[in-house]
């Protein structure tokens, strides 16, 4: 696992999760929130905290610099624009994540956390700021960052499905939920593999038996993934 991820959201549902996930697996992990004080209270000792904001390019600058990778892992409001869109937090934001991670000397890696349905703009979740056009924007962003990059696609968040397997997918065809605590460990493990990088893949969770739970086969599993090729995605 490198030293030094820095999750940006890592207050958050998921991002809690992930910083637990990281810091099991040994990793120095710190954290991008827009209110420092009150998210340090809601993780663990050790797991330092910086203040930014992903639509504040220079806010990123400092806490980003010499990291070895960066997860990028923030909500983002639903306006039509304006600095509560997606367009603001999913492209803007994340453009901005991917200048602050390039100006360290060593070039970190970059883990975008996207969701399913990005290719698919007909689907209702698009009426929200053109919420999904924006975060396809902000993965073609990361792809084409000249970085050693992940993007991830999890599927609906329902922290209550059964804890049945993780499925990985890709090209953006299936519909499903993933627990947020199987998107974290899915996304711990991505990061301290070398077969993700350049690729973009879909997580869900299958409706197997919980005794299959928590049993994952990760090389097999990223290792059947396909790198991304232009222009498919
Ligand atoms: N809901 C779903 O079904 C679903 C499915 C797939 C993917 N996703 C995506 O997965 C990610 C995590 O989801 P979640 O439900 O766990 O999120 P969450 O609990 O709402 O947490 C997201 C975090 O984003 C941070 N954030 C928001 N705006 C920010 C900004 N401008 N700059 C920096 N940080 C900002 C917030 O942290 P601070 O308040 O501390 O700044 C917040 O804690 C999100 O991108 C979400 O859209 C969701």
């Amino acid at each position: 696992m490198m030293n030094r991820v820095v999750v940006i959201g890592g207050g958050g549902r998921l991002g809690r999760l992930l910083v637990g996930a990281l810091a099991r697996r040994g990793a120095q992990v710190e954290v991008v929130s827009r209110q420092p004080a009150a998210t340090r209270h809601r993780l663990p000792r050790g797991v330092g905290v910086h203040g930014g904001d992903v639509r504040d390019a220079r806010s990123l600058t400092g806490p980003l610099a010499g990291c070895g990778a960066v997860v990028f892992a923030a909500e983002t409001g639903f306006a039509d624009d304006g600095p509560d869109s997606p367009r603001a937090t999913l492209y803007e934001g994340v453009a901005n994540t991917v200048d602050a991670a390039r100006t360290g000397s060593k070039a970190p890696r970059v883990l975008l956390v996207s969701q399913i349905c990005v290719t698919r703009p007909e689907h209702p979740t698009n009426a929200y700021g053109r919420l999904l056009d924006w975060r396809l924007a902000g993965e073609e962003v990361v792809r084409d960052s000249g970085l050693p990059y992940t993007v991830v696609r999890p599927g609906w968040f329902d922290d209550a499905a059964r804890h049945g397997g993780i499925r990985l997918d890709q090209g953006d065809a299936m519909n499903g939920f993933i627990r947020r605590e199987d998107c974290a460990e899915t996304i711990a493990e991505a990061l301290a593999s070398p077969a993700t990088v350049g690729v973009t893949f879909e997580v869900f969770n299958e409706p197997a038996p919980a005794a299959a739970a928590g049993v994952h086969d990760w090389p097999a599993m990223f290792g059947a993934l396909d790198a991304d090729l232009d222009p498919v995605r």
